[in-house]
């Protein structure tokens, strides 16, 4: 019998098949090859993403935060957020009713506090200022510890997965925050965002559209593009562009070109094509400085690129200014 949760969700997702699910949007396509080539993940770690069995699986999940991870940000920055992160986690996972052995949990605090950090590690304009997060391909829930805590009241944490076990764990996680928090497949007619408000709100990847235009300040994709097909990647970057505020944030934390499971994407382009920028990016070795490579790109907001390009006037003012110099002063221009 399969988990009351599990059976919800499959039943929102029936009903929305013919309307808004394509196969592409519900596709985890490293998992699906991963089964195709019948490779298996050691025990006590997640192996069939499509079934939820409930919130207990998320001890599996904290398991694969195993082994070395190294941090080049200084200990007094980083320790306070793990403690932080540490503190939620053992309130969340005993209203969960959850055993785990916190001995084992430094590792998931240092990824906790590296994507809260991370993206606010460097002033920014007051505009920037982040009130409203989205995390894409949110795992166990992971990212609300840090950034509901540091949100509340302030604006929204919206989550968006679209695999069953992921989306189960994340509904049980954020249920053990916030038990009045919004989930798009407790009741799909009534789902509305409210933008002005504050609250934790869980949709599903193929319903991105009720996430309203220009309403998120960071989106937080971590550990996930190199796992999803080009179509898929095309399709958020193109939602992400709609619903980023001008000018908003989006943190990417992954192996970058080292690993990718479908090399069909260049992600630097398609980021450009899809009018982003840049921001920064970290200069540094994988699991040597940090695990992986963090990165920000902005959302285009014309009064900044345009300034940041030479346009057409300035272009033909320098053309003019060479063949001033090159014949000696002769078309004899002021400026
Ligand atoms: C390797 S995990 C990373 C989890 C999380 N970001 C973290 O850092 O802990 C990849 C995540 O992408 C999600 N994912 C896979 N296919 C997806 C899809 N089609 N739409 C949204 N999320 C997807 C998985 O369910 C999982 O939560």
């Amino acid at each position: 019998m399969a988990h009351p949760f599990q059976q919800k969700f499959e039943s929102v997702l029936e009903r929305d098949k013919s309307k808004y699910v394509k196969p592409f949007i519900i596709s985890w396509d490293y998992q699906a090859k991963r089964k195709k080539r019948g490779v298996k993940y050691s025990n006590g770690l997640p192996e069939d993403f499509y079934t939820f069995n409930g919130a207990q699986d998320i001890v599996k999940w904290m398991n694969w935060f195993s082994g070395e991870y190294p941090s080049f940000y200084k200990d007094e920055l980083i320790n306070p957020l793990i403690e932080k992160s540490k503190q939620n986690d053992i309130a969340i996972l005993k209203n969960l009713g959850i055993d785990y052995d916190f001995n084992q949990y430094k590792n998931v605090g240092l990824n906790n506090a590296h994507d809260f950090f991370i993206p606010q590690s460097y002033p920014v304009p007051k505009e920037f200022e982040i009130k409203t997060v989205l995390d894409f391909g949110a795992g166990s829930g992971r990212q609300a510890n840090l950034w509901w805590s540091h949100l509340n009241g302030k604006g929204n944490f919206i989550a968006v997965d679209a695999i069953p076990m992921s989306y189960g764990l994340q509904h049980h996680y954020y249920k053990a925050i916030k038990p009045d928090f919004v989930d798009y497949i407790d009741n799909p007619d009534a789902f509305k965002i409210d933008t002005k408000g504050s609250n934790l709100y869980h949709v599903p990847t193929w319903r991105l559209d009720l996430v309203p235009d220009n309403s998120v300040d960071l989106i937080l994709c971590v550990q996930v593009l190199p796992e999803l097909g080009k179509q898929l990647i095309l399709h958020i970057f193109e939602q992400f562009q709609r619903i980023l505020n001008p000018g908003g944030a989006f943190y990417i934390r992954d192996l970058n070109y080292m690993y990718k499971a479908f090399g069909t994407v260049d992600i630097d382009t398609a980021l450009i094509n899809a009018g982003f920028t840049l921001e920064y990016k970290a200069f540094i070795e994988h699991n040597k400085h940090l695990h992986g490579i963090p990165k920000v790109w902005r959302k285009n907001m014309e009064s900044i690129t345009n300034v940041q390009k030479n346009n057409l006037n300035q272009k033909k003012r320098y053309l003019l200014e060479d063949i001033d110099a090159l014949t000696g002063g002769i078309l004899k221009r002021k400026k």
